[in-house]
């Protein structure tokens, strides 16, 4: 079983790659999230797999959540405990020491062990710090992330042990400020130009963690729960939803895994 969450289908991506080379069931984090189902019905043994992006050098909040209120059982209700246990992490510019802090987190929230960590570098979707590179670069950045993603399908395959993940200096740094619990992420900074947004829902649909509703046809951002995924943002056809001022004219972007 593979558990995965994805804002904008890197990380669905990489998960889809190791799925379709060990058989294995992917598990949508977000979709289960969004229903507040918690339950993860599981054959003892064989492997577990977590995918995420990483946020500000750790991990999501949406993936704390759900590593804290998981359950694991057999389909017979017993507790599960995996053979092999691995985390894959997708990130745009820099890793920093996020494999460690999920693998903290496991241990304290499931009792499991992490057995191997890997990362795969993606395209960047960090649209209020960055905007989407060209569509060059993008398709150079892609073509190196399969590449990168069946390779570690074939490590998980051979069930490779150790975490592969070298945290680079700064990124180490900037974790020791961002890799803890109870991560909060505002809503105030979410707004839409009315003058675009032609009332789809799309915003609101594919939100997971259902910060983002219609009124009176236009999105609004509300609550405790935004995972700052930013897939309100890329998903938008329109190109309305912004997450401050900066991020108006900039390119959406959307892992053609998705086939949109
Ligand atoms: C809020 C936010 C924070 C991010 N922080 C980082 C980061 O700390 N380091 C990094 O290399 N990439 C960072 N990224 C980029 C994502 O990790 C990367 O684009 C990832 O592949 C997105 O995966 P997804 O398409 O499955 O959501 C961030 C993206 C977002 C939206
Ligand atoms: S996806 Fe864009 S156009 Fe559609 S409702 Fe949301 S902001 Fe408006
Ligand atoms: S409000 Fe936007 S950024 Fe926050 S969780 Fe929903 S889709 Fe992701």
């Amino acid at each position: 079983m593979i558990l995965y969450f994805s804002g904008t289908g890197n990380t669905y991506a990489v998960a889809k790659a190791i799925a379709d080379n060990t058989g294995e069931k992917l598990l949508d984090m977000g979709k289960a999230y969004r229903a507040r189902d918690f339950e993860v019905k599981v054959e003892q043994g064989g492997l577990l797999g977590f995918a995420f992006p990483t946020h500000r050098w750790s991990t999501p909040p949406l993936v704390d959540e759900f590593v804290k209120r998981a359950r694991f059982v057999t389909p017979d209700g017993k507790p599960y405990e995996p053979d092999y246990c691995f985390s894959v992490e997708t990130y745009g510019h820099f890793p920093g020491t996020e494999s460690g802090f999920f693998a903290k987190m496991l241990q304290k929230y499931q009792g499991i062990t992490v057995d191997a960590a890997f990362a795969v570098h993606s395209v960047g979707n960090c649209l209020y710090l960055f905007d989407t590179p060209s569509d060059d670069v993008v398709a150079r950045k892609l073509a190196s992330a399969d590449e990168a993603a069946e390779r570690v399908a074939g490590l998980v395959a051979a069930r490779h042990t150790g975490d592969t993940v070298s945290a680079n200096p700064l990124g180490a740094a900037l974790s020791l400020g961002t890799g803890h619990e109870g991560k909060k992420r505002s809503t105030k900074v979410y707004n839409v130009l009315a003058d675009k947004c032609v009332g789809c829902g799309t915003c609101a649909t594919v939100c997971p963690t259902g910060t983002v509703k219609l009124i009176n046809g236009k999105p609004v951002w509300s609550g405790e729960h935004c995972t700052e995924c930013l897939a309100c943002l890329h998903f938008c056809p329109q190109s309305a939803s912004q997450h401050g001022k900066v991020t108006e004219g900039r390119k959406r972007y959307l892992n053609p895994v998705l086939g949109k």
